[in-house]
């Protein structure tokens, strides 16, 4: 970075063991332009015990011992599980011990601050200075705003990965039709956070769904010259099986599922590679088939400035991004995992 100061951020994640959480994580924790003061993960994907085991045991491998994880929730606010959520991916609250892990049980210990108290100590510490960058749902950061509400004013920037606006390209739900997964599994922590008044970045389906994870890309950072072999041999023997699963596509070589996480990381390192336009957004919270959509308008195209539409009460505007360089974005990740700077 020529001697300039890293940006400080948090990994507020519902990662499991090498998904786009976990290979995200390991973006930001070798990125030189980052400082990752702690990971806190939340229930979301999975358990939080799992959430736990898998922040600890890639700490663990890539050496960041010195990196803090603070347990997050392990419910959302409201939503309980249900056979939906079991069917679609929602293994949030099984409560399940880990006793045994792919890579090995970590020995590493959690840091005994739970994860609100851990995002307000630092932010407070850092005053201007801390971003969240939040890829899972987002029960933790709104507890956090309720219990510290000083932090709205101190935080840098609040980065989300979460929703899917309809009013742009690609604004289809992943997980209702019209729901995205971090929004649905706590759409009224996601509804705090959007209207907490927060600088809000939010990096909806809409861009994710740009990015893929190509065999190129997988060759990249399992090169055997590679700065950071730990990296590589855990990218080489957990997502090597992607390209042979049957279901791959050969032909386009790419993986539609990978990079979604990422796009936040690419974010905090360098914005200028994505477009965005400013937003209000706003999340419903009424049960039924609108449960955890999230709605976005531009007040000039869809409404009136006389006229009030229902999300102008409390919802506020942010930025959300709606398109990406991803060939630059697949540079600076291929960059900080192999260490070719
Ligand atoms: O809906 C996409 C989000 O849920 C991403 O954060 C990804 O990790 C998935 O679990
Ligand atoms: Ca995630």
């Amino acid at each position: 970075m020529g001697g300039q100061e890293r940006r400080k951020v948090i990994f507020d994640t519902d990662i499991g063991w090498m998904n786009d959480d976990c290979t995200a994580a390991m973006f930001a924790l070798l990125a030189p332009e980052l400082d990752v003061l702690g990971i806190t993960p939340v229930m979301g994907n999975f358990d939080l015990n799992w959430s736990m085991a898998c922040a600890l045991r890639l700490i663990e491998i890539l050496g960041r011992a010195d990196v803090p994880v603070c347990r997050g929730f392990d419910r959302p606010l409201l939503h309980e599980r249900d056979p939906y959520a079991d069917r679609v991916w929602g293994k949030w609250a099984t409560f399940e011990e880990v006793t045994s892990f792919p890579a090995g049980m970590p020995a590493l210990q959690p840091d005994p601050r739970h994860a609100v108290e851990f995002i307000a100590e630092s932010v407070r510490r850092y005053p201007g200075e801390v971003t969240l960058l939040a890829v899972g749902p987002l029960t933790t950061v709104a507890i956090a705003i309720r219990q510290y509400p000083e932090i709205i004013e101190q935080v840098q920037e609040v980065i989300i990965m979460g929703g899917a606006i309809s009013t742009l390209p690609r604004g289809h739900g992943n997980i209702t039709p019209a729901a995205e997964f971090n929004f649905w599994v706590d759409p009224e922590a996601a509804r705090i956070v959007l209207r907490s008044g927060m600088p809000i970045t939010l990096l909806p389906m809409n861009v994710c769904r740009q990015t893929s994870f190509a065999r190129e890309t997988f060759n990249r950072l399992t090169a055997p010259t590679s700065a950071h072999p730990a990296a590589a041999r855990l990218i080489h023997d957990y997502l090597l099986r992607n390209f042979e699963d049957p279901a791959f596509d050969r032909e386009n070589a790419r993986l539609y599922y990978g990079m979604y996480d990422h796009t936040v990381v690419g974010y905090a390192i360098n914005p200028g590679l994505y477009r965005s336009i400013d937003m209000n957004v706003d999340v419903s919270v009424i049960p039924g088939p609108d449960y955890g959509v999230s709605y976005g308008y531009e007040k000039g195209p869809y409404v009136s400035g006389v006229d009030r539409f229902p999300l102008e009460d409390g919802s506020q505007a942010i930025r959300v991004v709606y398109d990406l360089d991803f060939p630059a974005l697949v540079e600076m990740y291929v960059r900080a995992l192999t260490g070719a700077h």
